[in-house]
């Protein structure tokens, strides 16, 4: 069989394959359609939270992670209705909105039902440290419980505490195998999870801390 010239790729008169990827987009020009608040309700809580959100940033755009945030936080996922409500209290475009959260993995696009989160970061820090054992560790601990989402994660930007982990947004670490059941049954009985090793008990972070009520931890300076 003989084949033919490769037919050449068409290009657009800027030299790109697709038509105004690289057109400058004016940020000062008005959303096209934000939704009208005289027709979209917005549960009350939701809409002081995004506002005080929005009070933190000289762009009220910065606030467009945490509101959807708390959006999802409210309907349990990230769902067309939880984007319209954050877009008309920030006065954006859903399609703005829907342009930030498709590109973070941690907004569920798609309907889930309610579960614990547990990401455990497998990046280079946490890898040297023993990350895949306990990635390993807490998938066994986790299997069968559809309400336990355990997956493997990019640096989280705690690699100081490596290997560790984030379940549902609370640092923990330096984790160990052993610490996965334990992680599990925290969960499951709603109980904060290992105290001892989370991040803001540290007392770098808050120099108040003591994990848990207890000792410093051996990293604390006053454990010497
Ligand atoms: S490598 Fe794990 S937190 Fe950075």
């Amino acid at each position: 069989m003989s084949v033919g010239p490769t037919p050449p790729v068409r290009r657009f008169a800027h030299g790109s394959r697709v038509p105004g990827w690289d057109d400058a987009v004016d940020l000062t020009k008005d959303p096209a359609v934000v939704p009208d608040p005289a027709t979209t309700p917005v549960p009350d809580e939701l809409r002081a939270e995004i506002e005080a959100l929005m009070e933190r940033y000289p762009d009220r755009r910065s606030a467009a992670i945490p509101a959807l945030h708390a959006a999802q936080r409210l309907h349990g996922w990230c769902s067309p209705l939880a984007r319209t409500q954050v877009a008309c209290v920030m006065r954006l475009t859903p399609a703005y909105l829907t342009s930030v959260a498709s590109f973070y993995d941690m907004f569920e696009l798609e309907p889930r039902p309610l579960h614990d989160d547990v990401y455990v970061c497998t990046n280079i820090s946490c890898s040297l440290r023993g990350a895949d054992e306990v990635l390993d560790a807490l998938t066994a601990a986790a299997a069968g419980d559809e309400t336990v989402h355990v997956r493997s994660f990019e640096c989280l930007g705690a690699c100081d505490i490596a290997p560790m982990a984030s379940v549902n947004g609370e640092f923990v670490g330096p984790l160990e195998p052993s610490d996965a059941q334990r992680i599990v049954d925290d969960l499951r009985a709603g109980r904060s999870v290992l105290p001892e090793k989370q991040l803001r008990s540290r007392a770098c972070v808050d120099p108040g801390a003591h994990p848990g009520g207890g000792a410093p931890h051996p990293d604390d300076p006053r454990a010497s």
